[in-house]
């Protein structure tokens, strides 16, 4: 189905289905155990070999030489693979460096052996037995150190430009009554998933499968069948249940590469966790930043100058963190720069993690937007109100599609109570502790993606959908389930879904919110398909059949069961929503504002996150509580990286220092308060026939700003390099 004209009434609209907060159909197989993750795979294989993976010990040299005959002769060892006996491996389309280094090293960790052996111990104590000798060789692992080295990339790898200019930024910033000009920096962050990167790797001959934690099913499979020179039918991937993705998980890894070469040369089915502490430098990371934002602006408040630079550093061949993005579109501005600045760094491979470019970005373009409100004396809130824009600033013939910025503000001022917010910094007092309100707009853009599915009629009238999308903990399962429901006009407890396995049609996958728009409008195609197939075995009008309460007729004409449709057998309806030219006519993005209000000890400098509050107007919820439960979650995202996450860099050695999770610091219950979340009523008809958007990522843009202006509202301490911690503040 190509979606390329505004969306018009179709069944979703009823919202009977859709749009109601059920529960997630998958939670009590979720919370009993019966949902089980890849390393649980028990019903496939009973009596696995364990594999345990040696990370390099330097971040960038070569091996001179490993020894791995005593490893070899250990207890219950069946094989070792090193890049001398793993044969020829290529690289995958999407990975930076090469999954299993060796002789050269490009990182800390990077895996350069799996050894396999009957238990998992076995496998840990031979591990310890595998003697490596290297020649280190020098790195740049200090980003401020190689920030004058940096380039601005033609592009910056997701299709927009490196660098971007608008009229005359200088000569505006010049001339501007107020200005802010100042340096932000974010730190680099680490994947924390609860379910660490796994794979159980299964050979029958020449036929790979793998069961494993995976966002994206289909790059899965193509990048596992490029590294190991197969074609893609060789390789399935089966990913029904992930402990948690962020972006960590959107590429193949080593887990599943060192479990497949384990499997080939023990001969045994194979398990691979990654162990908890080799994940920070062995997998893929959100980079830091470093920041300049310089807004100029007329004394009424109006935007005449806007710039945002931001500097990334990344492994040779890979890209940068894209922090200026969201600046090319948040604010109105005659004047305007943006340029991302990419320096070749050898710490480990930075990627995509929960809103790559935006989050961190709005980290320092809410902050700046804070400190240009108080120069000019006008409320933070009327200064983004005054300088919002329903077109794209960088090109005004373009509109957004949908903007409630301003109604999320006043909406969220008004449940939050933001007038009792003192304009002067800390002045309000409850005892000991120093109490302030900040907030910060949120933005993150809404991506169409093609997506395929295939839903089915049975015999029973019970309706399957399969498609390879993946449910990383947000509610894919449901809100499929709902989207076939309301199609078919059944109840939801008549809908079974089959995800995350590449037999099943290809989805546009978890990542970047635009999971939840596109892979429902691909199970709506396909149910359409459903829906024209039903009528023509009952002889019905395949246009305008009427589908009601599990049963189907011609307008006016006399219902029958669906079930009337499936005596001969069940029917099957497949398609894949594609997208034409809209999101290119429109700009699509989400957007939101954040309240946060902060206790901040006036002895100890300790600083608690009291409330939080975000308004979101994101296209049409699909289901409030999975929904809710996706902001909520990024939110406490967004507090960790404002307050406590920050990976250690080691710039003699190049790697992150405190790679586990005693190290390194997220939030846990007794951090995060109450936290509020409002929808506004939005429905997108240029999204998608659902005229949904994504909510998971807009959750957390802006809550890092929000923090640190809660902050700087309480004591008067401007914070502009993140983590905000209490050593800062005295
Ligand atoms: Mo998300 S960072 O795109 O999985």
């Amino acid at each position: 189905m190509k979606f390329d004209q505004p969306a018009q009434a179709n069944p979703i609209d009823r919202m009977q289905v859709v749009g109601r907060p059920i529960d997630r159909i998958d939670g009590p197989r979720k919370v009993s155990g019966t949902a089980p993750y890849a390393f649980e795979r028990h019903d496939i294989a009973a009596d696995p070999a364990y594999g345990w993976v040696i990370g390099a010990g330097i971040a960038r040299g070569r091996i001179a030489s490993m020894d791995i005959s005593a490893a070899r002769a250990a207890p219950g060892v069946l094989a070792i693979v090193t890049a001398d006996n793993a044969g020829a491996l290529d690289k995958g389309k999407r990975n930076t460096a090469k999954l299993l280094g060796g002789p050269q090293i490009d990182h800390y960790h990077q895996a350069i052996a799996v050894v396999v052996a009957q238990t998992f111990e076995q496998a840990r104590a031979a591990a310890q037995l595998v003697q490596v000798r290297y020649a280190p060789g020098g790195g740049d692992f200090d980003l401020e150190r190689q920030r004058d080295q940096a380039k601005v990339p033609k592009d910056d790898g997701m299709g927009s430009p490196g660098a971007t200019q608008v009229g005359n930024f200088d000569a505006a910033f010049e001339q501007a009554a107020v200005k802010v000009d100042a340096n932000y920096s974010t730190p680099d962050q680490s994947h924390s998933m609860m379910e660490p990167h796994a794979t159980l790797a299964m050979w029958k001959g020449d036929q790979l499968t793998v069961w494993t934690s995976n966002q994206m099913i289909d790059w899965g499979a193509e990048d596992l069948a490029k590294t190991l020179g197969l074609r893609k039918e060789q390789v399935r991937v089966v990913s029904p249940f992930i402990g948690g993705g962020f972006g960590g998980k959107l590429f193949l890894r080593a887990d599943v590469l060192m479990a497949a070469l384990g499997a080939r040369a023990s001969g045994r089915p194979v398990k691979v966790a990654l162990q908890r502490p080799l994940i920070p430098n062995n997998t893929t990371h959100r980079p830091a930043t470093i920041q300049r934002v310089r807004i100029g602006a007329k004394r009424d408040g109006t935007i005449t100058a806007i710039a945002h630079d931001s500097w990334s550093g990344d492994q040779p061949g890979g890209g940068p963190e894209t922090a200026v993005n969201q600046t090319r579109l948040l604010y109105a501005g005659e004047n305007r720069h943006t340029a991302l600045h990419l320096a070749e760094l050898h710490l480990p491979e930075g990627n995509a993690m929960r809103a790559p470019g935006e989050a961190p970005g709005m980290m320092a373009l809410e902050i700046a937007m804070d400190e240009l409100a108080e120069k000019l004396g006008i409320d933070p809130i009327e200064v983004r109100r005054i300088n919002d824009t329903q077109v794209d600033p960088e090109k005004p013939s373009r509109r957004f599609s949908q903007r409630q910025l301003v109604e999320c503000m006043r909406l969220g001022a008004e449940r939050f109570g933001w007038q009792g917010r003192s304009p002067v910094p800390g002045i309000r007092r409850e005892g000991r502790w120093l109490i302030g309100m900040g907030m910060a707009a949120a933005f993150r853009n809404s991506l169409t993606m093609k997506s395929a599915a295939r839903v089915k009629l049975e015999k029973s009238g019970r309706v399957v959908v399969e498609t390879d999308m993946t449910d990383i903990g947000t509610g894919s399962y449901t809100i499929l389930a709902q989207t076939a429901a309301e199609m078919m006009a059944v109840g939801v407890d008549q809908v079974s879904v089959r995800l995350g396995d590449s037999s099943l049609p290809v989805s546009c996958g978890s990542g970047g919110q635009w999971g939840a728009n596109n892979s429902t409008a691909g199970v709506y195609a396909a149910c359409v398909a459903l829906r024209r197939a039903v009528a023509g075995k009952l002889g019905l009008n395949a246009e305008d059949a009427v589908f009601a309460q599990g049963k189907v007729g011609n307008p006016g004409g006399t219902m029958v069961a669906l079930t009337q449709a499936t005596s001969d057998g069940e029917l099957v309806g497949e398609d894949a929503i594609e997208y034409g030219d809209l999101a290119k006519t429109f700009q699509q993005s989400t957007f939101g504002a954040h309240f946060v209000e902060v206790g901040v000890d006036m002895h100890t400098a300790e600083i608690r996150v009291r409330r939080m509050l975000a308004v979101c107007a994101a296209g049409r919820i699909l289901n409030p509580k999975t929904a809710r439960s996706q902001v909520i979650g990024a939110m406490t995202m967004g507090v960790g990286a404002a307050l406590m996450e920050e990976l250690a860099v080691d710039k003699r050695y190049g790697f992150f220092v405190n790679h586990d999770l005693a190290g390194y610091e997220v939030p846990v219950h007794a951090d995060i308060p109450h936290q509020d979340v409002i929808f506004l009523d939005e429905t997108d008809p240029t999204s998608s026939p659902m005229k949904a958007k994504g909510v998971g990522e807009l959750g957390i843009c802006g809550v890092g700003a929000a923090v640190a202006n809660a902050v700087y509202n309480a004591t008067g301490v401007r914070v502009r390099d993140y983590p905000v911690t209490l050593d800062k503040l005295l």
